[in-house]
């Protein structure tokens, strides 16, 4: 026995709360991982995820929860420290994030790393079937596919990297370089958000593994070959337009308009409340605008969910510190009574609430200095079903590749970003109606389905060709 398919990915789909009634329950985790996914499972109708239910409760039992299987993997405190906090977001994360703030290299980091890792590739090597297909996720498990394979030779593994793999110059500095490198080679299939990323990784494996490579190819001493490919992942977009065309939806969209004291135009972000988001000097840009004198709070609110985050780590905590503290003066110095220039809100938000605000919003703002994706301008491109509604989205996330019609910004250049914000706020409706439409049709082409099924179905045939042992050609570099 055993499962046909196994999610594997550091977080389970839910996180384990404290409610406000004292007892424990489940919510759903944050990011954009666990909106892509979810979908998948649901759409091959089984399989398990593996995943860290947060916390250090080791008592767990796999459950089900809202029509999904959960193998629940708990940490102890240390690796959490040391895996989750340390490796994963204190080097890797601002490492692969453009340094945008300054990665820690610690070697009682890497351990725990190892030892996490290790552990969810057993976890899942003992709940695969057969010849099952394996999906890893992200780079909190890059070690995983090789474990797994060594464990598991049966197994068709693939990996997919959903933050941005950084260029040779960057990753090099890693003192582990080579063996996150051969970590990932363990998959027949690594799959990144842009094709950038596999030719760096590609790149990499050549100069610092030695393996030969051809374009996108990497031949094994064991005759093994791995795919490293681009497959933007994106949403559930006819769900999300559905759920933003819904009565419920649209009469919260109206409410949240007159709550905030019927302005002419709505700002909105809605981020993980993270450095790489570029939170603060988008709201630097607002800021400058009304005290400029080209809109007043009467005119324009910028609404900024700022959803809690790696909380126990300490950049995050001085981020957070600095936001307020930027909120709070923003609105001391040009708000007036009852209306705030920033409406600031330190929550996460369930997906109708999230859609009601993407309908209300007349100019969404996404403007991180690197971001794999950035799944939240793909959503409220999804929810403007009347094709109005401008996008201001930073070059340096993935989703700039696909949304050529939204205003893109360099999230450096604070005033670049006011001439953007201020072109969003003067535009034509026919000039929204021009843009929104062609992304619009983007979006519905390429939602997560084509995604995932595009990437299971590179995977078979990765395996297909390895199983014929193919020829290598005599000239690869
Ligand atoms: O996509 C990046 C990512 O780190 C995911 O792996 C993760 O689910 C999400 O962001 C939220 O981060 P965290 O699990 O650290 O709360």
């Amino acid at each position: 026995m055993g499962n046909d398919l196994v999610i594997v990915a550091n977080r389970l789909p839910v996180d384990r709360v404290t409610l406000p009634n004292g007892e424990t329950g489940w919510r759903r985790s944050p990011g954009g991982l666990v909106a892509a996914i979810e979908p998948v499972m649901r759409t091959h109708g089984g399989g398990v995820w593996i995943g860290w239910p947060g916390g250090t409760d080791q008592k767990l039992k796999p459950f089900e929860e809202d029509g999904l299987a959960l193998v629940p993997l708990s940490m102890t405190q240390d690796e959490i420290e040391g895996h989750y906090e340390g490796f994963a977001n204190g080097t890797l994360w601002p490492l692969y994030h453009d340094l945008v703030a300054k990665p820690e290299f610690h070697r009682e980091w890497w351990d725990e790393y190892v030892k996490v890792n290790r552990r969810f590739a057993e976890k899942a090597a003992d709940l695969a079937a057969k010849n099952a297909t394996v999906w890893v996720h992200d780079y909190q498990l890059q070690l995983v596919p090789q474990y797994l394979r060594e464990l598991r030779p049966d197994l068709r593994i693939g990996f997919y990297l959903h933050i941005p793999f950084p260029p040779a110059e960057l990753f090099q500095q890693l003192p582990w370089r080579r063996q996150l490198l051969e970590g990932l080679l363990g998959a027949d299939l690594v799959g990144f958000q842009l094709p950038g990323a596999a030719q760096n990784f590609v790149r990499l494996v050549r100069q610092r593994v030695g393996h030969k490579t051809h374009r996108d190819l990497v031949y094994l001493p064991d005759g093994r070959v791995v795919r490293a490919a681009a497959f933007p992942i994106s949403i559930d977009a006819a769900g999300f337009e559905d759920l933003a065309n819904s009565d419920q939806v649209v009469e919260r969209a109206k409410a949240l308009r007159e709550a905030l004291g019927s302005p002419r135009t709505i700002f909105l972000g809605i981020d993980r409340l993270d450095y790489t988001k570029g939170i603060y000097a988008r709201l630097r840009a607002f800021g400058e605008l009304i005290r400029d004198g080209h809109f007043d709070v009467e005119d324009a609110v910028f609404v900024q969910v700022a959803v809690p985050s790696r909380e126990q780590v300490e950049q995050y905590r001085l981020l957070r510190d600095e936001i307020e503290r930027l909120v709070g003066r923003l609105n001391g110095d040009l708000g007036r009574i009852g209306r705030p220039a920033i409406s600031y809100l330190h929550t996460s938000y369930p997906r109708e609430e999230m859609a009601a605000l993407y309908r209300a919003a007349d100019i969404m703002v996404v403007t991180p200095y690197r971001d794999g994706m950035n799944l939240v301008a793909k959503e409220y491109v999804a929810c403007r079903v009347e094709d109005d509604g401008a996008l201001v989205l930073s070059e340096f996330a993935g989703a700039a590749d696909e949304l050529r019609q939204a205003w893109l910004v360099n999230p450096y250049d604070i005033n670049g970003m006011k001439t953007a914000l201020l072109e969003a706020y003067q535009a034509e409706p026919k000039e929204l109606t021009r843009r929104m439409r062609a992304m619009r049709k983007q979006i519905r082409q390429h939602d997560v389905k084509a995604w995932a099924s595009s990437f299971m179905t590179e995977l078979e045939d990765q395996v297909h060709t390895d199983h014929q042992k193919v020829v290598r050609p005599a000239n690869r570099s």
